[in-house]
């Protein structure tokens, strides 16, 4: 069975002691849970959260990678660089996609580099608002896992960020029911590309999940667990949500 993954995504938020405090709350905040548990935070502050989490049940992760293993790219980072700090690395997640650029293509070589080297990944997918309306959402959807894993091994080393682009940040959340429904088709699309494996992939719900939404979204039989923004950088709210989460 796969067990529940929650993951916190502080994007570029927090000051190097507020990162300490909310890591320090975090972890103290959520003992005794039954899920995995990681915080995704900028990179000048991996070094102190990882101090932070020293010894606690909450991994650690970053929020971005480069494919090559090191030269000439000015203000990119490594694999082997994060390797010594996290477990996690965001991959695809659509501001990078949206405002950063970051293509289908670019999305498979951060991947295979990542699946390359000991860091884990959490892969995002997703569709925009207008491709959602216009019923493009499983095209987009089979088109960025196709360019992602075709040819790639899956395990249980592979998580799916499910976050629709709409959702993120807006307060919409993705009704459970849409929001499984999309899951399905990515595990079925997994399936395709990977055969059984796909079932140990942990799939996660993201976009404005909150306390009180939570419990339905992670009660849906496809959803594995949630990737979370701004519900994250407050430790009452990412613990009560980390509480819903059952194995
Ligand atoms: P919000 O939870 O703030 O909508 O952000 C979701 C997200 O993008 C997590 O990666």
């Amino acid at each position: 069975m796969r067990r529940p993954f929650i993951a916190g995504n502080w994007k570029m938020n927090t000051t190097e002691d507020e990162a300490v405090v909310l890591a320090r709350a975090v972890a103290a905040g959520t003992g005794g849970v039954l899920c995995d548990l990681a915080l995704c935070v900028p990179f000048p502050h991996l070094g102190p959260v990882r101090s932070a989490l020293a010894g606690s049940h909450v991994a650690l992760g970053a929020q971005d990678v480069y494919w090559e293993p090191k030269g000439a790219y000015t203000g990119e980072v490594s694999t082997a660089m994060l390797a010594s700090y996290c477990r996690y690395v965001i991959v695809g997640h659509s501001e990078r996609r949206q405002l950063f650029g970051d293509t289908d293509a670019w999305v498979r070589r951060k991947l295979e580099a990542v699946l390359a080297s000991p860091l884990d990944p959490i892969v995002c997918v997703g569709e925009l608002l207008g491709e959602r309306r216009s019923g493009e959402t499983e095209a987009v959807l089979e088109r960025q896992l196709a360019a992602a894993f075709t040819g790639l091994p899956l395990s249980a080393r592979v998580t799916v960020a499910y976050e629709p682009v709409w959702a993120i940040g807006t307060g919409e959340t993705a009704t459970p029911a849409v929001a499984q429904e999309a899951c399905a088709f990515i595990r079925a699309s997994l399936r395709h590309l990977g055969g059984e494996a796909a079932d140990s992939v942990r799939i996660q719900y993201g976009g404005s999940v909150t306390p009180e939404n939570a419990p339905d979204l992670l009660a849906c039989p496809d959803i594995d667990g949630a990737l979370v923004g701004g519900a994250s950088r407050k430790s009452d709210q990412f613990a009560a949500i980390v509480a819903s989460a059952r194995p």
